[in-house]
Order: structure tokens, then C-alpha cells, then sequence
């Protein structure tokens, strides 16, 4: 551990990119010098309904790199492990190199989106407590719902690994909702993805307006990708919403 931490320290703002490792919908991953660490690279391309519909949004980029990083430091600031090490530049931060674990793991405070349609409900009511649901991280299965046994049964994740993701995510949530309280914005739901560090469950992917449902408190606006999934318009400026209150929050 401590060298990793040395090796953090000295790679500061002089660390090589090198091949590229993995393109997904939303950003780009290249490797390092150091096996341990690679580079995110976010793009302003966006995809909704596993990849059936298709756009760019301007700049979202540059919007999600500077959300995802602060978010990731208030994580760290609460002790939640996650691959977070550096903002590097407009579009890229320096991650730690998980072993991802095939899950996309959900919380949700307020009925929405495929919460909402499954249980035949509106959207907006609030749930007596968070909710959380997992589902097979599978392009071509189009990400179907799974439950802990399916998790167990299958090999996705071990017994102890699926806990600590569990606790991490009702932490991560209980930091998150509080954090965007105070800007005005109601967390309705997000989605988060873990892997293994070393052995250890860490946090990784991103935490934006793309992975995150965002209202704004007193309107109910929508303040993320809802408004591309929903062709509502106003997306490029509902992200920037949310990093303008993020930054005046911080200083
Ligand atoms: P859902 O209501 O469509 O199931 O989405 C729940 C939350 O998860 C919402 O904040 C959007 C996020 N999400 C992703 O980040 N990626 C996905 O592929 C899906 C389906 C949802
Ligand atoms: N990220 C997923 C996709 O591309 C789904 C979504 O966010 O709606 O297709």
C-alpha cells in the first residue's frame, strides 16, 4: 500500500498515457507506465437504451471528468475506497486499475424511470427507505435484473464482496444525498459499478448526470440525462447546472 501511495505521489502530472485498454459508451481507458494505475478519458458522446439511441452532448466530457472527480474526493474524503486518484486535464483523471465486477448496482430514494414502470406508478414518490437493486452488466443481454442469489449462484461476486458492496452503496448514498441537499438537488437514483483492488471492493466507473438521477429541489427540473433518454432539450445546460452549484458549493 504505501508504495502505491509513493508511486500516487510521484506520477503526479507526469503520468504517460499509453494504449488504449477498453472503449465503452461514455469514456475511454488507456493503460499507464505503472500496471497499477490507467487514465479515463470522457467523451461527450451519449447512449441511452443500451446504445439504441445515439447523440453527443457538447462538452459533457469536460462536465462529467470535473463532476465524477468531485464527487470521488468527497468519497475519499468519507473513507469510501474507490479508484479516484487525480483530475489530470479537461477530460481525463487518473484512475486505479480495478478488476471490474460484472454488476450494476442501483439506489433509489424516489419512484423513477423502470422503478416507476414496473410497479405501474408515477414518478416522485418518495420510498420509506433506499432501494436497492443489481443488474447483469451485459451489453448484449441489454443489462438484464438480477437478484443476490442470481450475484451468488453465478460467480458474479463473492458472499463477503457482495456485503461490502452493498454497505458501500447505502454509505455512498447516505454522503451523496446530504451532499446535493445542500445544492439545492434531490438525488432520485444512481447507478454505481465495483471492482477489486488488490483483493478489496473499491468504487469505480463515474458518478454524473449520465449515472445519476438529478432534480432540482424546489422545481423538480430535470438535471441530467433524462433529459437526452426523453428528447426533453436542455441537457448541455442542465449538466452545467449541476457542476456550477458543485463549484460554488465547494468554494
Ligand atoms: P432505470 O430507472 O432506468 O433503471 O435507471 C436507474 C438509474 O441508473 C438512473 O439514475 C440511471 C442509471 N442507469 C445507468 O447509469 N445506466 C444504465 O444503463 C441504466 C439502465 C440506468
Ligand atoms: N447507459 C445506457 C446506454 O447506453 C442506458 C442509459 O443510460 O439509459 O445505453
Amino acid at each position: 500500500m504505501l508504495i502505491l501511495y509513493l508511486k500516487e505521489f510521484l506520477f503526479k502530472g507526469h503520468m504517460n498515457k499509453k494504449e488504449k485498454i477498453y472503449e465503452g459508451k461514455a469514456k475511454i481507458i488507456y493503460a499507464t507506465d505503472d500496471p497499477d494505475l490507467m487514465i479515463a478519458y470522457f467523451k461527450d458522446d451519449a447512449t441511452a437504451f443500451n446504445n439504441k439511441k445515439k447523440g453527443v452532448i457538447a462538452d459533457k466530457g469536460i462536465i462529467n471528468n470535473a463532476i465524477s472527480s468531485k464527487l470521488f474526493q468527497i468519497l475519499t474524503e468519507q473513507k469510501i475506497p474507490n479508484h479516484f486518484i487525480k483530475h489530470l486535464n479537461e477530460r481525463e483523471m487518473l484512475i486505479k486499475k480495478l478488476k471490474m465486477l460484472p454488476l450494476e448496482v442501483i439506489v433509489r430514494n424516489i419512484v423513477a424511470g423502470s422503478l416507476a414502470k414496473r410497479m405501474g406508478m408515477s414518478e416522485g414518490d418518495k420510498l420509506k427507505r433506499p432501494v436497492l437493486e443489481f443488474c447483469y452488466k451485459s451489453d448484449a443481454l441489454d443489462d438484464p435484473f438480477i437478484n443476490e442469489d442470481h450475484i451468488l449462484v453465478f460467480d458474479l461476486c463473492k458472499d463477503q464482496e457482495l456485503i461490502n458492496i452493498k454497505n458501500q452503496a447505502l454509505r455512498i448514498n447516505d454522503i451523496l444525498v446530504s451532499f446535493f441537499d445542500v445544492q439545492g438537488i434531490r438525488l432520485v437514483d444512481f447507478k454505481l459499478e465495483f471492482g477489486l483492488f488488490k483483493g478489496d471492493v473499491y468504487l469505480g466507473d463515474e458518478i454524473t448526470p449520465d449515472s445519476c438521477r438529478l432534480w432540482d429541489k424546489k422545481t423538480n427540473e430535470k438535471l441530467d440525462k433524462d433529459r437526452f433518454r426523453r428528447d426533453m432539450g436542455g441537457v448541455e445546460e442542465a449538466y452545467q447546472t449541476v457542476l456550477n452549484r458543485l463549484v460554488k458549493q465547494a468554494s
